[in-house]
């Protein structure tokens, strides 16, 4: 935690208290803390007590008068934003973009991991709307810290207590720790569809929608690799300034990428679903609707996943992917064997939320000594870190 650079955001909430404990720990622990305030938190603690703690001044608006007031600037600074406690006010402000205080303009701005402790009441926790502003939270790719269970404020018990003080550092130390987990790696990851052109108009492509892999590239950046992103055509984009893409359309121009890139890589991902086949020829003129029938020859395209594990050295690790609608683990299997992976990550098209465009994924990982880990349904973000943390492990051996 030594150096790290954290914002801690406090919502009006009455654990507002507890986050004089947070502000300590964090600043015990080394890091340099600066306290943002919504108006509402002050009604439950005194700003002078979070700087005291802070040993900098608080901020609660969005033109203070500091020399720090610049909220672009503030979101780039940090090395995480933790909002502890958060209220389902802020927690609705943040999942809708709604930038009415100081705080909420931070998270809009900031390019950290975003941590958050919810507290509230039990049926305001349990609320749809809370639950689905959670998950939009989430879907963006912040980090929940789980509620407690207890005897909340209002002499209910359950769910909706926020985290203890000691939880949250706890939680903020792993984060920083597994951060560096990838720092002088070289990440090279395939994703999204190929579009193999027909005529200048029409094209043969897939339903991939790339976020799978635009995930483990964030995911990656993270901990600390240099990534290069071969992205074929996607409405989404990686949020990482780690990451480096490279826009490709076809099979072939994947192909070329990745054979200029993968030598200088430690790590090669293939998210990729990449067209099999393509049009034999290209019309260079959009064709005419005459015949009844319009036959089109197709060819081979190359297998990418292949040929890298052709030319993979021993100080190279190969994840492949493998997208199944029937016999999933033989062909898996049969996949990884075929095209030297050092593992393979199953998903199906027989799970729900699995697979293609959802924001979920429900995968398998396949390793080459027959283990297999199943996980369940989650977000593509938090797929992405279960599938670089068995990269991770697999590149501490090397
Ligand atoms: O992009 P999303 O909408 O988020 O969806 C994610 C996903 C479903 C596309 C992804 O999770 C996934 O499963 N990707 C692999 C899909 C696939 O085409 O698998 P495959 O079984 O056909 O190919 C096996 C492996 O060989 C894959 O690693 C693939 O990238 C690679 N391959 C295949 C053909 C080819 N010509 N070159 C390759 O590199």
């Amino acid at each position: 935690m030594k150096g790290k650079k954290i914002i801690v955001g406090v919502t009006g909430s009455i654990a507002a208290y507890k986050a004089a404990t947070l502000v300590r720990l964090l600043v015990k622990a080394g890091a340099e803390v600066r306290v943002l305030m919504t108006p509402a938190a002050q009604q439950f603690i005194s700003p002078l007590t979070l700087a005291t703690l802070s040993k900098h001044p608080v901020h609660s608006e969005i033109s203070s008068e500091s020399a720090w007031n610049n909220h672009v600037e503030m979101g780039l600074w940090a090395d995480a934003l933790v909002v502890a406690p958060l209220t389902a006010s802020t927690l609705a402000k943040m999942a809708h973009g709604i930038c009415d205080n100081i705080l909420v303009a931070v998270y809009l701005s900031a390019r950290c991991p975003v941590f958050f402790a919810p507290a509230m009441d039990v049926d305001m926790w349990a609320h749809r709307s809370t639950q689905d502003n959670v998950k939009r939270l989430l879907d963006c790719g912040n980090h929940l810290i789980p509620v407690g269970v207890g005897e909340l404020a209002s002499g209910l018990i359950g769910e909706g207590r926020m985290a203890e003080p000691e939880d949250i550092v706890a939680t903020l130390a792993a984060h920083f720790q597994s951060a560096d987990t990838l720092k002088g790696r070289k990440v090279m990851i395939t994703a999204g569809p190929t579009y193999e052109p027909i005529d200048p108009v029409r094209f043969i492509g897939n339903r991939s929608s790339g976020k799978m892999g635009i995930a483990l590239a964030d995911e990656a950046a993270a901990r600390g690799a240099e990534v290069t992103l071969i992205l074929g055509p996607s409405f989404y984009g990686p949020q990482h300034p780690g990451v480096t893409t490279i826009a490709v359309q076809t099979a072939d121009e994947m192909y070329e990428a990745a054979l200029m890139h993968f030598p200088g890589s430690d790590v090669a991902i293939l998210s990729a679903a990449v067209a099999d086949y393509r049009p034999q020829d290209t019309a260079n003129q959009k064709l005419k609707k005459i015949a009844d029938t319009l036959p089109i020859q197709l060819v081979k395209n190359p297998d990418i996943a292949a040929e890298l594990g052709r030319l993979k050295t021993t100080k190279q690790l190969i994840v492949g992917f493998a997208l199944e609608t029937n016999d999933e683990i033989p062909n898996a299997k049969a996949k990884m064997e075929k095209k030297n992976f050092d593992f393979i990550v199953l998903n199906s098209l027989n799970d729900p939320g699995a697979g293609f465009v959802h924001d979920t994924n429900k995968i398998s990982i396949l390793h080459r000594n027959n283990k297999i880990l199943h996980f369940e349904l989650k977000s593509k973000t938090a797929v992405a870190a279960d599938i670089i943390d068995e990269v991770a492990t697999l590149l501490s051996d090397f």
